[in-house]
């Protein structure tokens, strides 16, 4: 991964576990690097869970996927991210590797992908502590705790069970054991229900928040779904092809969106704001990061754009307490 020079245009709070500071991520295309995250800023806070959100190909995945430190052959990278205030994006490789798993670790919505089908969910659950030497009895006791933890009944009798063995709820829950297993500060969380039926989605989502709050972890939880964020979530960064739209408290940026396109996302998912509102599908088609939009990349669809949206991209900005926002009316909007 080569360094790209960008300026890091917006302050960042210092006090947070991970800080990420004009983040940018630059993927090789076919007429050119594609710039599929552009100076993308926002805190983590300790033990708090930011929700990452935005319909598909906004940039969320290469966001975590930076952060972790697994991004695809040829990406380049520029901006700042500071973990516990290292830099990470110029951290050696065996530096980023050592942090995976141990303080930062991931879990994706396939577990099959990040499971070993050849070897036991115990053994792969285990092998982090074998590998840092603790003895045996340690090991299946720590095992047995962390499988139980993610809500695996009968944990002793499942010690030698495959992954195919299990259900797709119960793999998820075997990707979440294997995540907890180096002790965490930060869970990155891809769209971890989205595969899942819907009453198992919302176990997995109550797992992952009591496990959040009982451990005092962090957590990325990156999402195409409003409704999964607004349950999880203290704070939720917006993203729109490949740029933050807005971010700030979960409560407040639902309640009153400071950008339009937060305001159809919203307005999309009805129950997310009242229980009677009908469900208003976003209209046109998502912006991509190959194919922005000159000035304000959301203007074709936004029912709000004016001559300047056209023309002059909004730059980020503090327009409430804690709430940020890239778009130039967004005083105007929280006023509504
Ligand atoms: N391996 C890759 N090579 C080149 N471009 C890619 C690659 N993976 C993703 N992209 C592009 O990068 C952009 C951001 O993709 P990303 O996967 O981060 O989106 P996302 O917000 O996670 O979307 P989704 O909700 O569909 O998962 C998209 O435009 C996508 O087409
Ligand atoms: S800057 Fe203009 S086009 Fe962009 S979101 Fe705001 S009002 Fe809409
Ligand atoms: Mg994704």
């Amino acid at each position: 991964m080569s360094g790209v020079r960008t300026p890091v245009e917006a302050p960042v709070e210092v006090d947070g576990l991970l800080e990420v500071a004009g983040l940018v991520v630059d993927l090789p295309g076919a007429r050119g690097p594609v710039r599929v995250v552009d100076r993308v800023t926002f805190d983590i806070p300790p033990a708090t869970t930011v929700g990452l959100i935005g319909e598909s190909g906004s940039g969320k995945t290469m966001t975590a996927n930076a952060v972790i430190g697994l991004l695809p052959e040829g990406a380049a990278t520029g901006g700042e991210l500071r973990w516990r205030g290292e830099d990470l994006l110029r951290a050696s490789p065996a530096r980023r590797r050592r942090l995976r798993g141990h303080e930062i670790a991931m879990i994706f919505q396939d577990p099959l992908a990040a499971l070993n089908p050849t070897q036991t969910i115990a053994r792969q659950v285990g092998e982090i502590l074998r590998r840092a030497g603790r003895p045996r009895d340690e090991v299946r006791r720590r095992v047995l705790e962390l499988l139980e933890r993610a809500g695996i009944p009968e944990p002793a009798g499942r010690m030698r069970s495959y992954p195919h063995e299990f259900s797709g709820g119960m793999r998820q829950r075997a990707m979440i054991a294997l995540a907890l297993a180096g002790s965490p500060a930060l869970l990155l969380a891809d769209e971890p229900t989205t595969a899942l039926d819907v009453t198992v989605q919302a176990r997995i989502l109550r797992l992952l928040r009591s496990i959040q709050q009982d451990e005092g972890l962090a957590m990325l939880l990156v999402s195409h779904d409003l409704r999964v964020v607004a349950h999880v979530a203290h704070q939720v960064v917006v993203m729109y092809a490949g740029r933050v739209a807005e971010r700030g408290p979960t409560a407040a940026v639902l309640a009153r969106p400071a950008h339009p396109y937060t305001r159809a996302l919203v307005d999309s998912v009805p129950a997310v704001r009242t229980r009677t509102a009908l469900a208003h599908p976003l209209p046109g088609t998502p912006a991509t990061p190959a194919n922005r939009p000159p000035g304000c990349a959301f203007h074709p669809r936004c029912p709000l754009a004016r001559e300047r949206c056209r023309t002059e991209e909004p730059e980020p900005r503090t327009v409430a307490p804690g709430r940020w926002a890239a778009c130039h009316f967004a005083e105007e909007l929280l006023q509504r």
